[in-house]
């Protein structure tokens, strides 16, 4: 059995903030911004707009893609640091509001990481038939974490919500693997400067840039090394690669490294700025039906903590 992607689908808030339109308080520019970056504008959820709400809006969309109902799916797994509550999980708002009275919901936090962390947990599950219709969301409304004084760490993120419904079907395409590792050594690089047991409240986004840039491309590059040693493939044999969206001076250093074609690299910080858990399947959605086109499909992804990983997707074996 594998986990199949029969639907996708993502949501944005309604609000657009592009870099002109910062505060002049922030004494930045668009200049800077685009330069050490690559991101234009980013998304930014307005009253009534949450991690969950966001989560069903892309989760409607990837069943009706797939063509299921709520009824049918037995997981959801939201995969966020910036849930509506504390407790309880943002998954369990989602199934209420699909009224998916059938699965089983639950976070999971791996800051940037999570998506690939969620998307594991799910092909696992689905393997070993403890559940068949899976829906993986990475969502996030990181802008509620942000400190708007700090231009540092402020015109980084943004927000939105990614989802993808996973099928069990005997065939040969779908997850092939996924990687995951942790190395809390780096906590310091890259944090909230709060937390529930900690201060009693959530905390801004703090960042060591430098450091985080360097270890994005270490990791970034490792993970895609160890998958195709793994797979016995080289990178002329990856179709596409969708990687973390949060700097695209980390995505061109990768391209560098790895030697795969430009063209094969999926980049939507531009859009989208960094949004965390939900950067890579906001991006997979960007390409809608057309990701079924290609056959091998990477994604890679580097979060705070240090969490890094890498998945194989095969989405179209026709094309071996
Ligand atoms: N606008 C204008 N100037 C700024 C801004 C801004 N928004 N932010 C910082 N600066 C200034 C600094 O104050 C500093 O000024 P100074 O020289 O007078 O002190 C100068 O720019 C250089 O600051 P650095 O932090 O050294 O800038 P750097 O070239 O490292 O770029 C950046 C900062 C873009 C954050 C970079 O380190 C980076 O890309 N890091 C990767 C981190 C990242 O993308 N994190 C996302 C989350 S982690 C993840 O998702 C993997």
């Amino acid at each position: 059995m594998n986990s199949v992607v029969t639907g996708l689908g993502a949501a944005l808030p309604k609000k657009i903030i592009l870099n002109n339109d910062l505060p002049d308080s922030l004494n930045t520019s668009d200049e800077w911004i685009t330069q050490r970056t690559g991101i234009k504008q980013r998304y930014v959820a307005g009253d009534g707009e949450t991690t969950a709400s966001l989560s069903v809006e892309a989760s409607r969309k990837a069943l009706a893609m797939a063509g299921v109902s709520p009824n049918d799916v037995d997981l959801i797994i939201v995969a966020t640091v910036s849930g509506d509550y504390t407790f309880p999980a943002t998954a369990t708002i989602v199934q209420r509001e699909l009224n998916a009275k059938n699965a089983v919901a639950f976070d999971v936090s791996a800051a940037c990481s999570g998506f690939i962390y969620a998307l594991d947990i799910a092909d696992a599950r689905l393997k070993l038939a403890k559940n068949k219709c899976a829906l993986v969301i990475g969502a996030e409304t990181f802008s509620r974490l942000l400190d708007w004084t700090d231009r540092s760490t402020c015109v980084l993120f943004g927000d939105g919500a990614g989802a993808l419904l996973l099928q069990s079907e005997n065939s040969s395409r779908g997850i092939q693997s996924c990687i995951l590792h942790s190395d809390g050594t780096g906590i310091e690089y890259l944090k909230t400067n709060g937390g529930v047991s900690s201060t009693k409240n959530v905390g801004f986004v703090q960042m060591n840039g430098q450091e985080v840039f360097r270890a994005a491309i270490e990791k970034f590059n490792d993970a895609l090394q160890e998958l195709l040693l793994y797979h016995n493939m080289t990178i002329n044999d990856v179709d596409l690669i969708v990687p973390h969206q949060a700097n695209s001076r980390i995505i061109e250093k990768l391209i560098t490294l790895s030697g795969i074609k430009r063209e094969k690299v999926l980049i939507t910080v531009d859009k989208h700025a960094n949004t965390s858990a939900a950067s890579i399947p906001l991006a997979m959605s960007e390409l809608g039906c057309e990701i079924f086109k290609k056959n091998n499909v990477v994604l890679l992804s580097m979060g705070a903590g240090f969490t890094w990983g890498a998945a194989l997707i095969k989405f179209n074996t026709n094309l071996e």
